[in-house]
């Protein structure tokens, strides 16, 4: 993972392309006078043809090749706090459903289809706690994140995005994501800029007509974690018990990326049980299915979609390895194995036309430079939305739109 997060006194991105344009220069706004503009920014050339979407002002490529330059810096992400949500979505600001590891000492044989439906308890995802949760930790914890600086007010965090890690995944996959679209609303807030996730009408869609078989698979990741993971230090997991997925322990990290500070949020499966591991993030375990690799086929595509998916989501939180049960056809663990993030990117190394971890970092670092440039207005009221569809570009539809029936920062005005 260091290798990544070397810090690089002379980053070669100054002259290159730029992934984003300006698509009208009479828009009413001059976005080059933004203070969070880089120089030697030129216009994309390779962009997609105007018209796509007339209202835009703004648009940012996902093609790959612009964001194949060194590696941008990220600094090692800092635990500042955790909460814990428990059987009933209720919000704790601490760590009490903190989960333990406990490696299977046999061949696991873990039947993942066991309890379902008559020992599972399904969060109902038709409610979108959009940043809420984040948002109460904050609350709690305001002391740790106040602004150090003497001309910023009291009132101001020291960070300029807060999110879900889950987003910032999905920014990073974005340059190699063929099928899933996504929105992102944001808000500025005291020079803050908040990010949630607006469900698309396609999601919506996926969501309502989903097959009974996926339904149940969607039960197996969950299953995996039940068996390999105990609630206390000493114990031992419990697989006849009833499973509840509105029970969740979540990191809060800060962290860098560029000159971006960001403070996110990310559920974490388990953590290592020796008391001799390492401080947090860097014990936390993530806990992973796949189907059992039997052909070549299926090593190319688990390396090239699997792997990025898993890279992406632990690497942002700093989490070093993931455990993944890999399982026939009937849901039956049949392996496990030990994937160190810091290995992921060799492993990957020898598959043709695979992802690599700069171009996700990069695109990731130029959104959050083309956010801050979209999202000017600081109100609570103001919700920018960021719509992106597979091989088009990221547009802002409606910049400034005022949304005032579902402001994702409506906790801060309680
Ligand atoms: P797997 O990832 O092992 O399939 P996470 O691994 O991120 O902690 O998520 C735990 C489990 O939640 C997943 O285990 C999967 O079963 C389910 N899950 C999470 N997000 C999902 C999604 N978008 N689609 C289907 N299942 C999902
Ligand atoms: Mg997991």
């Amino acid at each position: 993972m260091e290798q990544h997060r070397s810090h690089n006194p002379n980053p070669s991105h100054q002259n290159r392309p730029s992934a984003y344009k300006r698509e009208r220069e009479d828009n009413g706004r001059n976005h080059c006078e933004n203070k969070h503009s880089r120089p030697n920014r030129p216009q994309n050339q390779s962009g997609p043809s105007r018209g796509q979407n007339p209202h835009s002002s703004l648009s940012l490529s996902t093609r790959r090749e612009l964001y194949e330059r060194d590696f941008p810096v990220y600094k090692q992400p800092v635990e500042v706090g955790c909460f814990s949500l428990d059987s009933e979505r209720r919000f704790f600001n601490d760590g009490r459903q903190m989960r333990y590891y406990v490696e299977p000492d046999r061949s696991p044989n873990f039947d993942l289809r066991d309890g379902y439906k008559d020992r599972f308890i399904k969060r109902d995802d038709s409610v979108k706690e959009k940043l809420d949760h984040m948002l109460r930790w904050i609350l709690a914890n305001r002391s740790k994140l106040s602004a150090r600086g003497t001309t910023a007010s009291s009132c101001d965090l020291d960070i300029d995005f807060v999110t879900w890690r889950g987003h910032l995944t999905k920014l990073l996959t974005a340059p190699y994501e063929t099928r899933e679209g996504w929105q992102l609303a944001v808000t500025r807030f005291r020079g803050t800029l908040y990010i949630s996730e607006v469900e698309t009408e396609a999601a919506r869609r996926d969501q309502e007509n989903r097959t009974e078989r996926h339904e149940e698979m969607m039960y197996w990741g969950y299953k995996f974690e039940q068996y390999t993971c105990a609630d206390t230090v000493h114990g031992r997991p419990d697989p006849g018990g009833v499973l509840n997925t509105n029970e969740a322990f979540c990191t809060v990290v800060q962290t860098r990326l560029a000159d971006h500070r960001l403070l996110f949020s990310g559920e974490v499966d388990c953590r290592d049980k020796d008391p001799n591991a390492p401080a947090a993030p860097a014990c936390y375990i993530e806990l992973k299915t796949s189907a059992e690799i039997c052909t070549p086929k299926q090593r190319s595509n688990f390396h090239r979609f699997k792997l990025l998916k898993w890279w992406a989501q632990s690497f942002l939180p700093g989490v070093p390895r993931v455990v993944a049960g890999f399982r026939d056809e009937e849901g039956v663990v049949v392996a496990l194995e030990i994937f160190p993030i810091s290995k992921i990117s060799h492993l990957i190394k020898n598959e043709p036309n695979c992802w690599k971890p700069t171009v996700c970092m990069n695109f990731c670092s130029d959104f959050l430079s083309f956010v801050k440039h979209i999202a000017t207005e600081d109100n609570p009221s103001v919700v920018y939305l960021l719509s992106w569809e597979p091989r088009r570009d990221v547009t802002s539809p409606s910049t400034g739109t005022r949304r005032t029936a579902s402001c994702h920062t409506g906790l801060w005005r309680r």
